[in-house]
């Protein structure tokens, strides 16, 4: 498939699946090396790292282990603003070596949240991995230091992202036509 509707958009082929499984083992070998010797909790945050967190997994050979969890935003009292919240962390993660598995850090928004709130609660370190960055919208400090794949500030979807729901299921990623 080279062209895909989903609702009332275009998308067209831009990264392969194949090209895709490739940059994760990339990837995981590195993880491998940096965490030999230790035992990484994964925490990936859906909806859309659920693809790439199962393949990333799969590619580690350093005993690992997984757990999802949701952002959710609400708006608390008048004066405190919008209240982020962490659903699905049950673990205990104070001393642990944390790694933040995200689909994709544009702005790096959710990013921060999330950060803060592992950040918190006392683990011994946190890094971030993600299958796509967009370097040129990224604008916070906190760094992105395992990024399968770097791309401009295009609309993607595909191999876990979605445009309003739809197009998670696609092995490859399309990009939006202009
Ligand atoms: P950020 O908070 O601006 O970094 O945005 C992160 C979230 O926005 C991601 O977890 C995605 O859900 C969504 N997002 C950002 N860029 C794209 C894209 O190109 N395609 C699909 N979703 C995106
Ligand atoms: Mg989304």
């Amino acid at each position: 498939m080279t062209n895909v509707t989903l609702h009332d958009k275009q998308f067209e082929l831009y990264i392969s699946g194949a090209d895709i499984r490739k940059r994760i083992g990339a990837l995981g070998e590195k993880i491998n090396v940096d965490y030999t010797g230790k035992k990484p909790l994964l925490i990936a945050v859906l909806n859309g790292s659920f693809m790439f967190a199962a393949d990333l997994m799969r590619e580690l050979t350093v005993q690992a282990e997984i757990s999802f969890v949701k952002v959710a935003s609400y708006h608390g009292s008048v004066s405190s603003g919008a209240v982020s919240e962490l659903i699905g962390l049950t673990e205990h993660i104070e001393g642990r070596d944390i790694i933040v598995v995200e689909d994709i850090v544009d702005t790096g928004t959710t990013l921060v949240k999330v950060y803060d709130m592992l950040t918190e609660r006392h683990p011994a370190s946190v890094r971030v991995a993600t299958l796509l960055l967009k370097p040129d919208a990224y604008n916070k400090s906190i760094p992105v230091d395992y990024a399968a794949m770097e791309i401009p500030n295009d609309f993607i979807v595909g191999y876990g992202l979605d445009y309003d729901g739809l197009g998670r299921n696609l092995r490859d990623i399309y990009k939006i036509k202009s």
